[in-house]
């Protein structure tokens, strides 16, 4: 089939590229020039797992191609997928659509026969019937549409494996006409065995929610607890092991540490309490979850604080700066709030993340913090090391070199990678979360 996709951000360049894995003919269409010219010459502007061989793969098979020229990708398609940001509005909480609406109006206006426009940013509940609002208001007079939402629930890092192997495919639609379609578009994906769940419109947008609500519960429920352990002296690794194994629990999700971060889970819990409060609803384990979350980012922090006393003058050496492995995304990192916290207390900085370095420091926008390109060099006459993000490379470290380096011993694991045990008996006075 013919399918273009509209913004070329994480969910719109990896789903675009694997529609064409699946034999669509995809145009991939997005307003900065940079980009796409970037895209044309191979040069991929995220950073994500196997995308590059994907991407140049369906380009030289003909059924991947990019663009600036919205209006005439939307002419040749039969679907179009809306894959724009839906940044938090950071005054209001709300997810910020006026991207979305920009589709909605591009696409009435390039309405040349029966088309569907596909919601693939996670909206709030009731945007699909906004946008069919908004294109009837446009189009001319007659013309055959529908909108149908089609939430993603890609993890980046493994955006690609979670795409074409995915737990379940969720489809909203409100035509007989529109299902027929998204069900040709998922065939591949139904044929591999692979749930594709059909329901209606507003059931789809809330799945979204719901589904990242509740792991973010899971992740502040566990975080809670490691808390709690820390107080009566329990390991919350042990914890999370034995509630896991029951099979209604699950061992996913139940990993404690420096609280969530991301493009989707802060973002995606705030809109959820935001759209509630529009209904008058109180949603009160969300906004826990929330609280407990924001509370947990600066545990490390904390820890830093009390165990050095002051802050002032000290050097701190943070491993990792994404907001996960496998990842240069920094959106709402934890390291983004307890490196600005260091810095604040007056403390030296020095940081190594093995990719995420150059997003950060845009991000962050303050030049004090000194970027490694080693992880070992930023050691160097530290007085405590700070562990944010789970890197593999971390796991795996060398506790003679780090101890050899640092000038003094304190470690704060704000991943619980390494074993106390292990680190206690090589000298360090060790920090995890809850173990
Ligand atoms: C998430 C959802 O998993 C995905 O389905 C959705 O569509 C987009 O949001 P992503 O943000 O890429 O994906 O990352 P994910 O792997 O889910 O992790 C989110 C955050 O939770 C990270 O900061 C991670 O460190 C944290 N996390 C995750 C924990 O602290 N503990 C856990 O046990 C799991």
């Amino acid at each position: 089939m013919k399918l273009t996709f509209i913004g070329t951000g994480y969910v719109g360049l990896v789903t675009g590229a694997c529609m064409a894995e699946l034999g669509h003919t995809v145009i991939c269409a997005d307003i900065d020039a940079k980009k796409i010219n970037g895209l044309k010459r191979g040069v991929m502007p995220i950073y994500e797992l196997g995308l590059d061989e994907l991407v140049e793969k369906n380009v030289k098979k003909g059924r991947l191609s990019f663009t600036t020229n919205i209006g005439k990708a939307i002419k040749e398609a039969e679907v179009v997928f809306s894959a724009v940001g839906t940044p938090e509005d950071k005054k209001t909480g709300k997810a910020n659509l006026e991207y979305v609406y920009a589709v909605a109006e591009a696409f009435a206006k390039n309405l040349n026969g029966y088309k569907i426009l596909v919601n693939k940013s996670t909206v709030p509940v009731g945007t699909a019937d906004q946008c069919r609002a908004k294109i009837i208001t446009t189009c001319k007079p007659g013309a055959l549409f529908d909108v149908v939402s089609n939430p993603e629930f890609l993890r980046e890092g493994a955006a690609i494996k979670d795409f074409l192997n995915p737990d379940r495919v969720v489809v909203g639609t409100a035509t007989e006409q529109a299902r027929e379609v998204m069900e040709k578009i998922y065939r591949p994906i139904a044929r591999a065995g692979r749930p594709v769940i059909m329901t209606d419109i507003r059931s789809a947008e809330l799945i979204k929610y719901a589904s990242n609500a509740f792991l973010a519960t899971k992740i502040s429920f566990i975080n809670e607890i490691a808390n709690f352990c820390e107080l009566i002296g329990a390991n919350v690794k042990e914890v999370a092991r034995g509630m896991g194994s029951d099979a209604r629990i699950g061992s996913r999700f139940l990993y404690a540490g420096s609280g969530y971060g991301g493009s989707c889970f802060p973002k995606d819990v705030q809109a959820l309490i935001e759209t509630g409060k529009e209904y008058d609803f109180d949603f009160q384990i969300v906004q826990a979850v929330d609280e407990v979350n924001d509370a947990q980012k600066m545990r490390p922090y904390q820890i830093l604080k009390r165990e050095l006393k002051s802050l002032k003058g000290k050097r701190v050496a943070v491993w990792g700066l994404s907001f996960k492995p496998r990842t240069d995304d920094v959106r709402e990192a934890p390291a983004l709030y307890v490196i600005q916290a260091l810095l604040k207390a007056g403390a030296t900085v020095v940081a190594y993340d093995p990719v995420a370095s150059e997003a950060f420091a845009r991000s962050l926008d303050d030049k004090k913090v000194h970027y490694g390109t080693d992880a070992y060099e930023i050691l160097e006459d530290a007085d405590a090391l700070v562990i944010m993000t789970e890197w593999d490379e971390f796991r795996t470290a060398d506790y003679a070199i780090i101890s050899k380096a640092m000038k003094g011993n304190l470690i704060v694991d704000g991943r619980n990678i390494f074993e106390r045990s292990e680190a206690e008996e090589a000298g360090f006075h060790y920090f995890g979360i809850g173990v």
